[in-house]
């Protein structure tokens, strides 16, 4: 039953001829499986942050480890795995922003290792959305773990739920993607961003990390995509593998509520 969910929804967002060609991969042995794992945590340790924090964020999560295979709607749900930090910060060290009026956002924050990152600017709150139960207890032992001096408990909440049922605050928003839906579902959150937008104009930044499905974003009229510190200056990027790599959009100035006089970067 579950096998067939998830053929259903490899099907539906990958496409038929990429679920054939990934079927190799769907069958592939728990030996394989276990190596594959082993050496993403091996890159996973390397920025030293759970040993540094008594953290648990490296370990990658898949299938039955992280709870529902299928969302909802039947979309494939994308299993865990995380960056480097210096992967998180490069891209919020690019936004001209004012952090302190601003809330974090990172939907499919999986162990929180971003929200954690994040805590480190002074964002008004900090929001981690996964629809893996299993992903959100371990981000609260994480967070705990982490510290209240480096993370204040009161400046953090958790959800387990599907991004596409989560309510936006009406606050201005970095939202912060690690690759973490395929592009139906991100299609799904961009419309629920638009609406909310439309409803209460405010500033809104997505931070897309290993951007998978850029058209679901590039398509918004009310998203521009601004050069990160990576893109001007190739040197920055030096040593960072591509998966690391980020795209970032801001609110047009009239989804702002600005008008394009008025923009300010
Ligand atoms: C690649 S991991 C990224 C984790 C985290 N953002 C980070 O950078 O460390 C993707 C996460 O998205 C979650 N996810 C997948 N589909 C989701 C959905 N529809 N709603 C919420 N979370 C989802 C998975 O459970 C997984 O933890």
């Amino acid at each position: 039953m579950r096998a067939a969910k998830l053929l259903a929804a490899s099907i539906r967002d990958l496409g038929l001829g990429a679920t054939l060609e990934g079927l190799p991969l769907i069958l592939i042995s728990p030996l394989t499986m276990r190596r594959l794992k082993r050496r993403k945590l091996r890159e996973s340790l390397q920025d030293g942050f759970d040993a540094a924090h008594g953290t648990d964020t490296a370990a990658v999560l898949v299938g039955r480890e992280l709870g529902p295979g299928v969302t909802r709607s039947g979309h494939l749900v994308v299993h865990y795995e995380t960056t480097s930090a210096a992967a998180i910060r490069a891209p919020l060290d690019g936004l001209a922003i004012d952090f302190s009026r601003f809330v974090f956002i990172d939907l499919g924050c999986g162990k929180g290792k971003p929200l954690m990152v994040a805590a480190a600017y002074p964002f008004r709150r900090l929001i981690g959305v996964d629809i893996s139960p299993a992903c959100i207890a371990v981000a609260r032992r994480n967070i705990a773990r982490y510290g209240p001096e480096k993370l204040d408990p009161a400046r953090v909440e958790l959800l387990t739920l599907d991004a596409e049922d989560f309510e936006l605050p009406g606050d201005p928003l970095v939202i912060y993607l690690f690759n973490p839906f395929p592009g139906k579902v991100l299609e799904g959150v961009v419309a629920n961003l638009e609406r909310s937008l439309r409803e209460q104009p405010r500033e809104a930044v997505i931070v897309y990390v290993n951007p998978h499905a850029l058209a679901a974003i590039t398509r918004s009229e009310l998203f521009e995509r601004i050069p990160t510190i990576a893109d001007r200056m190739p040197m920055a990027a030096v040593g960072m593998p591509p998966y690391e790599q980020a795209a970032v959009f801001v609110t047009r100035p009239e989804a702002a509520g600005k008008s394009a006089s008025s923009k300010q970067r």
